[in-house]
């Protein structure tokens, strides 16, 4: 191959790396930020699938390994309220994850203390951090029940509830929400919760709310707490509770975990 012609490829070559780099950066600085704040499914794909595998991939860890190591680095032992900052914080600045969040969080925290629940269920746990942020409301005495069928999020959340100083206040269960619920009150003598968050798959909302009312495990004034029942939504959920004459149902409106997009909390207490 002769110099010049050897030459002009080189040039070929980098302008179209060049080119390349180019259209990634505009894409990933401009349009999809700009697509990820108008759809709610686009900013699910973006942040929970392609953006997390990516890091993933590039830091050889899991979101769930990352979000421990910045709550050791950045908040202190046995202050629950550090714990939460420090995952806000990391979850607004660097990835975004499925926690309920700060803005729906503050809504949790109201519910939960007008409930003033002595049992608690949580359906879902991921790495803690909505445990934390109900665990550290309750009044002493008072006992929270979590369930999380994959092993590698609850082994994450066992580490946080204990970073956050409140082993002693959550019981962590492993397996799925379906095959426990049954079992719950012979395994940890609970009569019955004041209090249930929802936030575990959408699809089983409305199966387990039918599967805690057939074990009596709600009573009157039982208050259910759901997430995401907009984004991604739960609309048969929604049907059951706002229809059913056992309920007494009301929306809060806010936003998904860490972007404006719009979701909610709905509250729903069992009327017996
Ligand atoms: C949205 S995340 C929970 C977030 C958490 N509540 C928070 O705000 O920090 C949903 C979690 O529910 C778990 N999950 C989904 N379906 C479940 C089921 N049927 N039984 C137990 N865990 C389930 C998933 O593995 C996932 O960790």
């Amino acid at each position: 191959m002769s110099l010049p012609v050897f030459r002009r490829m080189l040039w070929s070559l980098l302008a179209a790396t060049a080119g390349s780099a180019a259209v990634l950066y505009v894409l990933y600085r401009w349009l999809i930020p700009a697509a990820v704040q108008r759809s709610s499914w686009l900013a699910l794909l973006w942040h929970a699938v392609i953006f997390e595998r990516v890091l993933d991939i590039l830091t050889g860890s899991s979101q769930p390994q990352r979000m421990l190591k910045a709550v050791q680095k950045n908040a202190t032992k046995g202050d629950p309220q550090s714990v939460i900052s420090a995952i806000d914080h990391y979850c607004r600045n660097k990835e975004w994850a499925m926690n309920v969040g700060d803005d729906k969080g503050l809504i949790l925290d109201s519910v939960l203390t007008e409930v003033n629940p002595s049992a608690a269920l949580e359906l879902g746990t991921y790495c803690g951090y909505s445990t934390v942020r109900i665990a550290r409301l309750l009044s002493p005495g008072s006992k929270l029940i979590t369930v999380e069928f994959n092993p590698a999020f609850a082994a994450v959340a066992r580490q946080i509830i204990a970073y956050a100083g409140l082993q002693d206040k959550v019981t962590l269960v492993e397996g799925p929400s379906g095959d426990l619920i049954p079992k719950l009150r012979e395994r940890f003598g609970v009569k019955s919760f004041d209090f249930v968050f929802l936030d575990h798959w959408k699809d089983r909302y409305l199966l387990d709310t039918k599967l805690l009312e057939d074990c009596g495990l709600l009573q009157k004034g039982t208050v259910l707490l759901a997430d995401n029942v907009i984004c991604p939504g739960t609309p048969e959920y929604l049907k059951y509770v706002r229809s059913s004459p056992r309920y007494e149902s009301r929306y809060y409106k806010s936003n998904l975990e860490y972007t404006k997009l719009e979701d909610g909390l709905e509250k729903s207490v069992f009327l017996g």
